[in-house]
């Protein structure tokens, strides 16, 4: 299955989705994500599925002095691209291809990406060979109790209204193929074990876990209440010491 994010069906959805119009202060996440983000001032950042860039201009705004961001999707990068600069590059690569360098960045951050990955530990084992000394590693992954079901969807009542969210399956990992914004995506379920001490075995210490829950003003707007009330993301924050 090709990158969704190419398909312009696809991606004209994506970019009417309130996070691509009004960036991260209208992500659901943001407000715990940001409050993880470490001190990079005079560092360097790596953003792994970079989409339009937002977290690599954040990083330039908290004072980092380069950044590159990966992604596969040119029409995400198109995107990202107005941006760059001597400060910020942006690079056609797979997450799974780049090369990581030993010890070069400070921060490798990942937003929304690491489900579209199926060996989530031999990422894990290049992120850590690729931070220096000190450096973090803070992603947001969609949460196994999201990625699990099949179907990834409600069960709905009569009337059409969500019921509930089943959780089933959940120890078959691997790929998942769900309905999202109107397309057939490929997705990869890992559970949480696999997503925590997989960081654990390569040395990681882990200082923050967290689980998105959106402000109550977010929900309570048209048409999100439903959509952000199950437990969609996990945010991890992970320290090579
Ligand atoms: C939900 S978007 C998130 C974009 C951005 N991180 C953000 O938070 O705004 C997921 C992004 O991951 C990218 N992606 C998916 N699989 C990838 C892979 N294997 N390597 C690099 N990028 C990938 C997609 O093209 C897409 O831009």
């Amino acid at each position: 299955m090709a990158n969704e994010y190419d398909n312009p069906k696809f991606f004209e959805q994506y970019s009417q989705m309130s996070r691509s119009k009004q960036g991260l202060e209208a992500a659901g996440e943001w407000r715990q994500l940001k409050k993880l983000f470490p001190d990079v001032s005079g560092g360097s950042v790596l953003d792994l599925g970079c989409g339009y860039g937002w977290h690599c201009r954040y990083a330039v705004e908290r004072g980092a002095v380069r950044v590159l961001g990966l992604d596969i999707s040119e029409k995400m990068l198109s995107e990202a691209k107005s941006s760059e600069g001597e400060t910020v590059a942006y690079r056609l690569c797979g997450i799974e291809n780049y090369e990581y360098p030993g010890e070069e960045w400070d921060l490798v951050v990942s937003n929304l990406a690491l489900h579209y990955i199926e060996d989530l530990g031999a990422v894990y084992r290049k992120v850590f060979k690729t931070l220096r000394p000190g450096g973090v590693f803070l992603f947001n992954i969609e949460h196994p109790v999201f990625t699990a079901g099949v179907g990834q969807d409600w069960v709905y009542a009569p009337d059409g209204s969500p019921l509930y969210w089943p959780v089933d399956g959940y120890f078959t990992t691997g790929e998942r193929v769900t309905n999202f914004l109107g397309c057939k995506v490929k997705k990869q379920h890992h559970t949480l074990t696999q997503i925590l001490n997989g960081l654990i075995s390569c040395g990681f210490v882990i200082t923050a876990v967290e689980e998105a829950q959106p402000s109550e003003d977010m929900l309570s707007q048209p048409g999100m209440s439903d959509e952000l009330r199950r437990p969609m993301m996990l945010l991890v924050r992970a320290e090579k010491r």
